[in-house]
């Protein structure tokens, strides 16, 4: 990658895709899962990185979407994106959002809690529509990551817990309400999960419940596999996850004597994350008695998750690859925040100001989570496929910044 000249084009600092790389991870998925017992579907958790040319891309790959908000799903309005595919999720889904999205003719909702699907049944019936519905459920399973990305313990605020009085609720209201049609259960058990157990045993709990429905349900189970970042982590790859999953369930279904209609997974982070990566400035270095800064042209603005999550990003000086990394450096930002770093403690070659620093990996919730603390404009976005550049998201003006300012 020419990252001087992308430099040059578009400033610092940039988020770049390979958009080669995001395609093969998606055929990685298309080609294996697949069964002959069932359909499938993969959905794009577009939470990871929603913007118009990411759901295009997604549109034509042929593969479904899933929106948590307004915003996400008025994006995917704006390309096109055909309605029938698209999930609707949330935990709180506004009367403004289901009213937009019964209008637009959304494929699915998927529901959270009974006084959600209350005003979806209310709304579809005053605007006469019908409604899929999959129900989100808790089934107690969670999977080892981060406690902030944990979404399916017994205190969760997503889903219902299967078996609660609640969820009895649920199923009376679907039995009376006409214009809601149960299609499928949901259940997702967390992000950047590197084992493939804990989708066994959603399977088998999603395979046990199912059995509860006189038809043959859907199931979708979610995304968060796990996605490369550093060496430490230790992915699995998604032909692999894939195939696991397809094969766990005809086994299951099997073994039950059971039929599904369609079988569904939602993976956001593992789609987009390692193909992005985000240029940077070096501004100036300064070394305090422990430590040696490399202060760069962006920061937790651009990518909060070090700040949130304490992530870790591996990162090089551009065109010092090869170079020794001899210096023990902490990779800060410019805002006004001590928590503001980047990479803390990575090994790099001597840098002088005006170099460029790379951090790879950051093509999932970067962008999507970045902010405008300290004023900081959000940076362009830049697709490469096959070698060739093009800007996707322009970077954000002053004018920008402060047009809604009365
Ligand atoms: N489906 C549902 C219902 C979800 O809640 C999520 C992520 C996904 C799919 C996609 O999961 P993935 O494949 O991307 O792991 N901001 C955090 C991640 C939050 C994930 C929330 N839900 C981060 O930056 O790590």
């Amino acid at each position: 990658m020419n990252y001087k000249e992308l430099k040059r084009k578009y400033g610092t600092p940039l988020y770049i895709y390979d958009v080669n790389k995001i395609k093969d991870i998606i055929s990685a998925y298309k080609n294996n899962f697949q069964s002959g017992k069932f359909e499938t579907e993969i959905i794009y958790a577009s939470k990871a990185f929603n913007i118009k040319e990411m759901l295009r891309l997604i549109k034509n790959e042929g593969l479904s979407l899933d929106v948590v908000s307004l915003g996400e799903l008025y994006t995917a309005t704006k390309i096109g994106f055909p309605m029938e595919r698209i999930y609707f999720h949330g935990n709180n889904k506004t009367e403004e959002e289901l009213r937009f999205a019964i209008e637009y003719n959304v494929g699915i909702f998927v529901i959270d809690n009974l006084s959600e699907l209350r005003k979806l049944s209310i709304l579809s019936k005053e605007l006469q529509k019908k409604s899929s519905i999959y129900i989100r459920l808790n089934v107690g399973v969670e999977a080892h990551t981060h406690k902030y990305i944990v979404t399916s313990h017994i205190d969760s605020k997503f889903g219902v817990l299967y078996g609660s009085e609640e969820y009895k609720q649920m199923l009376q209201l679907i039995e009376t309400c006409e214009q809601i049609e149960l299609k499928g259960l949901h259940c997702h058990i967390g992000s950047q999960i590197f084992e493939l157990n804990p989708y066994d045993i959603v399977i088998e709990k999603l395979t046990t419940i199912v059995q509860d429905f006189p038809y043959p349900l859907s199931i979708n189970l979610g995304g968060g596999f796990g996605a490369f970042y550093t060496q430490a982590d230790h992915v699995i790859p998604y032909e692999r996850v894939a195939k696991h999953l397809i094969q766990r369930m005809e086994e299951e279904l099997e073994k039950k004597k059971l039929r599904i209609q369609k079988l569904s997974i939602e993976p956001g982070r593992s789609i987009v994350g390692e193909a992005g990566r985000t240029l940077y400035t070096l501004g100036s270095t300064k070394q305090t008695p422990n430590r040696l800064y490399y202060f760069v042209d962006g920061g937790m603005t651009d990518n909060i998750r070090p700040a949130l999550y304490q992530a870790i990003y591996a990162a090089d000086v551009v065109g010092k690859e090869k170079e020794i990394k001899n210096k023990m450096v902490t990779i800060a930002g410019k805002c006004c925040e001590s928590g503001d770093i980047l990479v803390e403690n990575i090994l790099l070659p001597e840098a002088q100001e005006g170099d460029l620093l790379v951090t790879y990996s950051t093509g999932a919730y970067g962008y999507a989570m970045s902010s405008n603390y300290n004023k900081a404009c959000t940076p362009a976005v830049v697709f490469v496929e096959d070698g060739q550049d093009k800007l996707v998201v322009r970077r954000q003006s002053m004018e920008e910044l402060i047009e809604r300012e009365i």
